[in-house]
């Protein structure tokens, strides 16, 4: 028998890396998956019971900035390829502890390009680094426009600072070391297993109990917003069959207002919830603006598209549907996220 393809997934307990540790599971028996995860507030194995006891699955303890354990993990298990997803991924947290994001995103990621450089050497002409980014490192856009590959880094957060800066790392080691890499950077994500400090499982959350809905500023901010499953088919895709030294953009072709968004989901959480109609939107409160808040997202994502073929699958309607319904039916996975360490980051941020 064929020895099975080794395949590193970093940040695999996390929202989306654990809907990408799900998808090559499953879709690829050839490969062993490793998910290496440090377990931080935002990781969580809850959500990968299903395919934990899978024979080419094996979850990793580890934090990606210690070298040295990353360099004895490469030597040993030898990976073929990378898909990169660890990171400090809120912007929120990143303007209250803004080292915490470069130790994770800048150093994490150079500690993994050592230790995959170092493994291979001159020999890594048919492996694969894989980086996930996002969009955020393009800034912001005024009312017209959309991000395309070309354009410039412009990052105003210390969240999107410090991807721009990972992202800028593995370009320069795809030119110094000749390391085999792929970028994309993608829109906001949205489905099961959000962590609810992120707009949507927030507020789905806060409806819930009846809590109040901070909108920051007037809300007339746009992100543009796609169904995480879709995100880790785009992953999949680029990891087989995207160009070696190419950066993708990935996107929703679905911009929203934060304030239309939020009326959309208390109307379908009014239904859902056989609550009144307009009990949800009198939880609505604005609150104190983000620092620095970013006006507008929207990707161009035509180059994945003509080139791979990739558009998302589902609409938005379906896509909050489908989140709505898992959350709704995930009371206990919802319960335990919100305790311990989250009530004091939420009365920190949010005051109550
Ligand atoms: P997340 O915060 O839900 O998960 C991050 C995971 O990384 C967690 O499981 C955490 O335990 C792990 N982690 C954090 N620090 C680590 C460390 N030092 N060592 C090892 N593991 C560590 O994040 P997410 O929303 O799933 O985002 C995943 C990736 O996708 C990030 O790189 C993020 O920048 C990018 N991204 C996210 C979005 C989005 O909308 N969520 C959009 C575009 C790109
Ligand atoms: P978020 O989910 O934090 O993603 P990002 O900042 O990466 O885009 O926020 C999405 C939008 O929602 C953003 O414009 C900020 C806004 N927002 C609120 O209005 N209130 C909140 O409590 C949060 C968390 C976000």
């Amino acid at each position: 028998m064929s020895k099975k393809k080794s395949i590193l997934i970093t940040g695999g307990a996390g929202f989306i890396g654990s809907h990408v540790v799900r998808r090559f599971v499953k879709q690829y028996p050839d490969y062993h998956i490793y998910n290496l995860d440090a377990l931080t507030y935002a990781g969580n194995l809850e959500n990968l019971r299903d395919i934990e006891a899978s024979p080419n699955y094996t979850f990793v303890k580890g934090d990606i900035t210690n070298s040295d354990f990353l360099e004895k993990l490469f030597s040993e298990q030898r990976f073929e390829g990378v898909v990169h997803l660890a990171a400090e991924s809120h912007v929120d947290r990143s303007i209250t502890d803004p080292l915490a994001f470069v130790k994770t995103n800048v150093i994490g990621t150079v500690n993994l390009l050592n230790a995959f450089r170092d493994l291979w050497r001159e020999d890594m002409w048919d492996k694969r680094f894989y980086h996930i980014s996002t969009d955020e490192v393009y800034g912001s856009l005024g009312q017209d426009g959309l991000f395309t590959e070309e354009t410039a880094y412009d990052p105003n957060s210390p969240y999107s600072a410090s991807k721009a800066s990972s992202d800028h790392f593995v370009r320069a080691y795809g030119e110094t070391y000749g390391l085999p890499y792929i970028i994309s950077n993608c829109s906001n994500n949205y489905g099961p297993h959000h962590f609810p400090e992120k707009l949507i499982p927030l507020f789905i959350n806060n409806i819930i109990n009846l809590k109040p809905l901070p909108v920051y500023g007037d809300g007339n901010y746009t992100r543009d917003w796609l169904y995480v499953i879709d995100h880790a088919v785009a992953i999949d895709l680029l990891f087989h069959k995207g160009r070696i030294g190419e950066t993708y953009n990935i996107g929703g072709f679905n911009e929203w207002k934060n304030i239309d968004l939020v009326r959309l989901l208390c109307a379908k959480m009014d239904h859902k919830l056989s609550r009144a109609t307009g009990t949800s939107e009198s939880l609505i409160t604005y609150v104190k603006d983000r620092p620095g808040h970013d006006l507008r997202y929207a990707i161009d994502a035509s180059k994945i598209n003509k080139e791979l073929g990739w558009k998302p699958s589902v609409t938005f309607e379906e896509g909050l549907e489908k989140t709505i319904d898992w959350y709704l039916s995930n009371s206990d996975w919802l319960q335990h996220v919100t305790s311990g360490s989250y009530q004091e980051y939420y009365k920190n941020h949010y005051g109550s």
